[in-house]
């Protein structure tokens, strides 16, 4: 997968892309990730990518001849998904990190502090994302965490440290709960079916907690009508 990331602080991405999964998963060369400043796309004496709003108001916008180049320098942009993080686009969540991962080029675009102009919106981007109903300062702390997720999900990117399969969301349900070693910490004991060794007992287990735990915690993500007599017998129980 190729990402490319126009913002106008490529320096905030250091930490996140030069360390860790990420880290690794670009040394593998599983990802490409190119930071581009699109500031170095204007064309006008002093660099300026914003201007003042027709119409009056307060805050800056950003112009679209900056971001329309930088992006029209990236090979094969027709073909990339372009997405624009905004407090206005739709939610982000795991079925849309699982769309994602199936592209093979995504360019994100960063705004900070400003608005776009709407002809970026109308003409040139292709999705618009929201990380959450919150403002941020800009789109890039956005990116970090669609990009996050995203690189996560490609084959070859988690090796042992962690299973995709049952991620919490991924099987639509919160993860149910893990324990290690010791067996008993201070006075607190592993359950003991995880120590049985019955591997059907234990899935059984891990199911129902599943779903206590996602009844309890986020019952939205459970449409009781769509689950089978297995499921329902489970939270019965
Ligand atoms: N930019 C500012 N706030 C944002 C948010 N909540 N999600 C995505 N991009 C943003």
């Amino acid at each position: 997968m190729k990402i490319d990331i126009l913002t106008l602080f490529p320096e905030m991405f250091q930490g996140v892309l030069g360390s860790s999964i990420l880290k690794r998963a670009q040394e593998k060369e599983v990802v490409k990730i190119n930071l581009i400043n699109f500031r170095d796309f204007s064309t006008s004496k002093h660099k300026t990518v914003d201007d003042y709003p027709y119409g009056g108001g307060n805050g800056m916008v950003l112009k679209p001849e900056p971001i329309f180049a930088a992006v029209e320098s990236i090979t094969d942009h027709e073909k990339a998904r372009i997405i624009m993080l905004t407090p206005q686009g739709k939610t982000f969540n795991q079925r849309i990190a699982e769309e994602l991962k199936e592209e093979k080029h995504l360019i994100f675009l960063c705004g900070h502090y400003e608005g776009f102009d709407e002809r970026i919106r109308e003409h040139l981007v292709t999705d618009e994302l929201s990380i959450g109903d919150y403002v941020l300062t800009g789109g890039e702390l956005a990116t970090m965490v669609v990009m996050d997720s995203v690189v996560r999900l490609l084959p070859g990117v988690l090796g042992n440290e962690g299973s995709v399969e049952t991620d919490s969301f991924s099987t639509g349900l919160l993860e149910y709960p893990q324990y290690t070693r010791p067996e008993v910490f201070r006075e607190w004991k592993v359950p003991e079916i995880l120590l049985s060794g019955h591997h059907q007992k234990i899935e059984e287990w891990r199911r129902k907690e599943s779903f206590k735990r996602t009844l309890e915690r986020r019952p939205d993500l459970i449409d009781i009508n769509k689950l089978d007599e297995k499921d329902r017998a489970l939270i019965k129980e």
